[in-house]
C-alpha cells in the first residue's frame, strides 16, 4: 500500500471538550474515534449510538466541523467566490483512459465528488471500474493522482486479472497496480454499510483517492421489495449517499458509483430508460454520467451537471480497458 506521508491530521475526539468519558466510550465502541469519523458518520448515528439527544449530536458535529476546518482539513464554510474559482482550477481529476471522455468530464474524474455512472448490462459500467483504478494510480502528468483504491463490489464482477490486462496494455507494472487496491466485497446491504463505516480508517492510513462502489444499490433493491419498504429502503440509500459525499469532501477522494436503469414504461417522447434509485442518488451525486452502446463503441453523456451542457463522447472498450475508439 501507498503510505501516507503528510502528517495524516488525524485529530481526536478529545479536542472537543464536550466529550465525556462515558460519550467517548460509546463512540469509539462504535468506531468513531476522530473527529473526521464524527462528521463522516452524521447526528443521527452518534445519537444513535451516544444516547444524546439529536440537538446535542449536531450541535457535537458542528463543533467537529469548525475544528477541522480551523486546521484545513475540510472547505471553510464561508469562501470568497475568487477562491473557489482558484481552487476549482487546480482540482485534482482521474483520467478515465479515454481522451474524449475525459474531455467530456472537464479533464477526468473528480477528487472530492461523486460521479454516477448508470447504463444498461454490459455497457461498460465495471470497466470503468477498472480502468479508472489502474488510472488513478499513474503520475499526475500521465493523469493519476498516485494514489490507491478502495473497491466495493457488491456484484461479484471485480476481477484482479482485468486489472492485470488493463496494466499490460498500458506498459503499466501490474504487481504494484494490484497491491494498491483494497477489493471489499459486500454480501448485503448491512455489510455494505459496515464497510462503508470503517472505510474512514483505511484512509487515514494509507493515500487513497478513489472509492468505487461497483454498484451502489444492488443489494438494497433486491433486500428491500414490496412498496411497504419503499421509505426505508429510500431513507438507507440517503443514509448511504450521505456518508460518502462527507468521506469524498473529508478524505479527498473522487468516488465513482454505479447503477443500473430501469425502463420507465408510459415514457411517450425520449428515452424509456432511468437510474434506479429515485431522485436520492440522482440528487446527491454530483456528476451524472449515462452509458449507451453504440456498436462496438460506446456513448457517454453527461446529465444534470451544475456547470456542464449536455454533451456526449464516444468512447471504446479495448484490451487497455477504457480507450478511445480507433
Ligand atoms: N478484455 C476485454 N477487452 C475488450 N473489451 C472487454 C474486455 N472485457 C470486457 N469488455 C467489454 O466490456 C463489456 C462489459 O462491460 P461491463 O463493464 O462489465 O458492463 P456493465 O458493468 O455496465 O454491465 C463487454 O461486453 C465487452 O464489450
Ligand atoms: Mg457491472
Amino acid at each position: 500500500m501507498i503510505n501516507k506521508d503528510n502528517n495524516s491530521k488525524k485529530l481526536e475526539l478529545d479536542i472537543l471538550d464536550d466529550i465525556g468519558p462515558a460519550t467517548k466510550i460509546h463512540l469509539i465502541e462504535a468506531g468513531i474515534d476522530s473527529l473526521k469519523d464524527l462528521i463522516i458518520r452524521g447526528p443521527q448515528d452518534v445519537a444513535d449510538v451516544t444516547g444524546m439527544t439529536m440537538e446535542q449530536s449536531i450541535d457535537l458535529c458542528n463543533k467537529a466541523r469548525i475544528k477541522l476546518e480551523e486546521a484545513n482539513i475540510i472547505e471553510r464554510t464561508f469562501v470568497s467566490a475568487t477562491e473557489l474559482y482558484n481552487k476549482r482550477r487546480k482540482i485534482e481529476r482521474i483520467s478515465t483512459g479515454s481522451k474524449h471522455f475525459d474531455e467530456l468530464l472537464g479533464g477526468g474524474f473528480e477528487v472530492n465528488a461523486i460521479t454516477e455512472i448508470y447504463g444498461e448490462f454490459g455497457s461498460g459500467k465495471t470497466q470503468i471500474c477498472h480502468t479508472s483504478s489502474v488510472m488513478v494510480q499513474q503520475k499526475r502528468t500521465d493523469g493519476g493522482l498516485e494514489g490507491g483504491v478502495i473497491y466495493i463490489d457488491t456484484e461479484n464482477t471485480f476481477r484482479p486479472e482485468r486489472i492485470v490486462s488493463i496494466s499490460k496494455a498500458r506498459n503499466i507494472d501490474y504487481v504494484k497496480v494490484l497491491e494498491n487496491i483494497v477489493v471489499a466485497k459486500a454480501f448485503n446491504s448491512a455489510h455494505q454499510e459496515l464497510i462503508i463505516h470503517e472505510i474512514g480508517k483505511i484512509i487515514e492510513n494509507s493515500n487513497i483517492r478513489l472509492l468505487v462502489l461497483d454498484s451502489a444499490i444492488s443489494h438494497y433493491r433486491a433486500e428491500y421489495v414490496g412498496r411497504g419498504t419503499l421509505s426505508e429502503r429510500q431513507q438507507k440509500i440517503n443514509k448511504l449517499m450521505h456518508m460518502l459525499i462527507r468521506i469524498s469532501e473529508t478524505y479527498k477522494v473522487a468516488v465513482i458509483l454505479t447503477n443500473q436503469i430501469q425502463s420507465v414504461p408510459d415514457t411517450i417522447f425520449g428515452d424509456p430508460f432511468r437510474p434506479v434509485g429515485g431522485n436520492i442518488i440522482a440528487h446527491s451525486s454530483t456528476y451524472r454520467i449515462y452509458l449507451k452502446k453504440a456498436g462496438k463503441n460506446r456513448i457517454a453523456r453527461i446529465v444534470d451537471s451544475p456547470y456542464h451542457p449536455e454533451i456526449e463522447a464516444l468512447f471504446s472498450l479495448g484490451e487497455e480497458g477504457v480507450t478511445d475508439p480507433v
